[in-house]
């Protein structure tokens, strides 16, 4: 009883002032209300266009709103499939032979007035691409400077069919074949033949490479704990050139090359795999595949400094350097 009598007293106090005009108005307000309501749960969510690539960090640089991040501009490049064998990050080992694609970047270090001081060299055929030479340098520069160690020694770089056929066979003949396979690529299957890979020998001191090796663009290449993935067994003297920031991505990231460039086949243009180097730089990595025909479209951002890098396998592998990273403290790599 008492329930009813109060709702008795609420309808007497609001039923008088209703007119039937606010009547039909109350009516289509409720009305709109409710259409809005289902078209908000019901709606297809906005995706950005294809040729857009929502920046997935600067919004906290602006301190935008998340539901309002920015969009890159973005610029298309076209590159020829034929140089998918090209690159810093081709993947040359058991199962991807190199093609000698870039032999046209060989040089001798022997009498070359751009080899470092700091080293020495096993013999005057040592050669390698002359684009890594001066990180090369550095890195062992460094070496000595740190370990006081002037005697370190460049065994082998970039080798021939021929060089690597005899590298094997000499060490089946010394070995026997199990072991000869265990550290000798097939010819045509070495890295070596890539002019990237250094054999550093005679180093004292076999720490500091491993450490820092990654400053200068290199990783160690066949660790202990990634045989299985590699195929090689554990050489501490074989070093790759891969360029930043991939050797200190790999580096720090416990990842040899192969995990790796899986890694990054993962990352398309629209998710790209992002990482902030330690010396703050922010970078973003993503691959394309190659197209049908003879070139590959690739997007990348407009404005910003790229680098393109064959996989040797089927695609490109875009890196775009985007800049100093935000100082705010709240932006969070999503690299991981
Ligand atoms: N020692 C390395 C695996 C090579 O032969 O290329
Ligand atoms: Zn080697």
């Amino acid at each position: 009883m008492a329930r009813r009598r109060r709702i008795t007293r609420y309808n007497e106090r609001i039923g008088p002032d209703l007119t039937p005009g606010m009547m039909t108005l109350t009516v289509f307000l409720a009305v709109a209300v409710i259409l809005s309501v289902y078209f908000a749960f019901n709606a297809e969510p906005q995706k950005p266009a294809d040729d857009t690539y929502v920046n997935t960090w600067s919004a906290s640089d602006t301190n935008s709103p998340e539901t309002s991040k920015p969009k890159y501009e973005t610029t298309t490049v076209s590159v020829d499939n034929d140089e998918v064998d090209t690159g810093y990050l081709v993947l040359v080992n058991g199962e991807h032979e190199c093609t000698f694609a870039e032999d046209g970047k060989i040089v001798l270090l022997y009498g070359n007035e751009d080899k470092g001081e700091s080293y020495g060299l096993a013999t005057a055929s040592i050669a390698c691409r002359s684009d890594v030479l001066d990180d090369l340098n550095r890195m062992l520069d460094a070496y000595m400077a740190a370990t006081e160690d002037g005697g370190s020694i460049i065994n082998s770089g970039y080798r021939t069919l021929e060089d690597q056929t005899q590298i094997l066979n000499d060490r089946i003949e010394s070995d026997g074949e199990e072991e000869a396979y265990k550290y000798v690529a097939l010819p045509g299957r070495s890295e070596h033949h890539t002019g990237l890979a250094f054999d550093i020998a005679a180093q004292q001191d076999r720490t500091w490479l491993p450490q820092y090796c990654r400053e200068y663009g290199f990783i160690q290449r066949y660790r202990a704990d990634k045989e299985e993935l590699t195929g090689i067994a554990y050489e501490y003297w074989h070093y790759r050139y891969v360029g930043d920031p991939h050797a200190e991505i790999m580096m720090t990231k416990n990842l040899c090359l192969e995990e790796y460039i899986s890694l990054i086949w993962d990352h398309p243009f629209s998710d790209p795999y992002e990482f902030d180097t330690e010396g703050g730089e922010r970078y973003i990595i993503y691959y394309v595949p190659c197209g049908d025909g003879e070139k590959t479209e690739i997007q990348v951002p407009a404005g910003m400094e790229y680098d393109i890098s064959g996989d040797n396998v089927g695609g490109f592998i875009v890196t775009v350097d985007m800049g100093k990273t935000p100082e705010t403290g709240d932006v969070t790599s999503e690299a991981d």
